[in-house]
């Protein structure tokens, strides 16, 4: 592949960076120590996140790929840094969930780490501004933020993510409870997965202990954060 380098920065958002190249067709994402919850309103560091998250999503993403799924993934550049395809991002937030947790525990009044009788997909709207309010398919159609094809499309892809990740983490002693995706489209049209897939966007629990390993230890001050970061990565690459 040519050379790719950086030229200027076009987004910092709040876990990464993103950075223009010399080719129209690629980005970098360089990713960051910071860490926020409850959209922006608590704020810390998670020591090696960056690393963490760039190398774990690389790694399910290549899974992904290889099992037929599309993404936008490139070459990792650096232990924070990777070229990825530019996209213009769907402003959806996928949120598919096998176990109840977190904000649908809430709203329906389940305890955490009831098994749900079937995957639940739920969308929100990407929009800090709104705290990423809930949406249904007739809010996404009237907003036109993609066609009824790349919905469906979406929705297939998320569900198949969800088989082919509950199954690889399953023999790493590793449930899978939730997760958040993002799809973006390229140039010639084409949905690929986006974003990343890491602790910060996952539920990860230990199979058998039911411990923690993600981003909820930060969220709800459970303290280590670093350490669970860190088996998640032991456990997916050895390291
Ligand atoms: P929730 O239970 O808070 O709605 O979160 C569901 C999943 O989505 C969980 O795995 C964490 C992830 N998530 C994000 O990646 N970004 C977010 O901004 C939020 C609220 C959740
Ligand atoms: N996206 C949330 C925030 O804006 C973080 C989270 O709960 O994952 O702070």
């Amino acid at each position: 592949m040519e050379n790719i380098v950086k030229t200027e920065q076009l987004y910092e958002g709040k876990a990464k960076k993103v950075y223009a190249t010399n080719n129209d067709n690629y980005v970098i994402v360089d990713y960051k120590d910071d860490a926020t919850a409850f959209n922006g309103e608590k704020k810390g560091t998670i020591h090696n996140k960056g690393i963490i998250n760039n190398r774990v999503t690389n790694h399910l993403m290549k899974m992904l790929e290889q099992n037929g799924i599309p993404t936008h993934l490139v070459e990792e550049i650096s232990d924070r840094e990777t070229i990825v395809k530019r996209v213009s991002i769907v402003p959806l937030e996928v949120i598919v969930r096998n176990i109840a947790a977190g904000s649908l525990s809430k709203r329906l009044g389940l305890d955490e780490g009831v098994k749900l009788s079937k995957t639940v997909l739920e969308y929100c709207y990407k929009d800090d501004d709104l705290g990423d309010p809930m949406v249904n398919e007739y809010h996404i159609m009237a907003m036109n933020w993609c066609s009824k094809e790349e919905l469906d499309l979406i929705a297939s892809y998320s569900l198949k993510i969800n088989e082919l990740l509950t199954d690889y983490l399953k023999d790493l002693n590793i449930e899978l409870i939730d997760f958040k995706l993002e799809f973006g489209k390229t140039a010639d049209g084409t949905i690929v997965l986006a974003d990343e897939i890491s602790p910060d966007t996952c539920r990860f629990w230990d199979s058998v202990t039911h411990e923690k390993l993600d981003k909820d230890r930060f969220r709800r001050n459970l303290g280590g954060e670093e350490d669970a970061y860190k088996e998640i990565m032991k456990r997916l690459l050895g390291e």
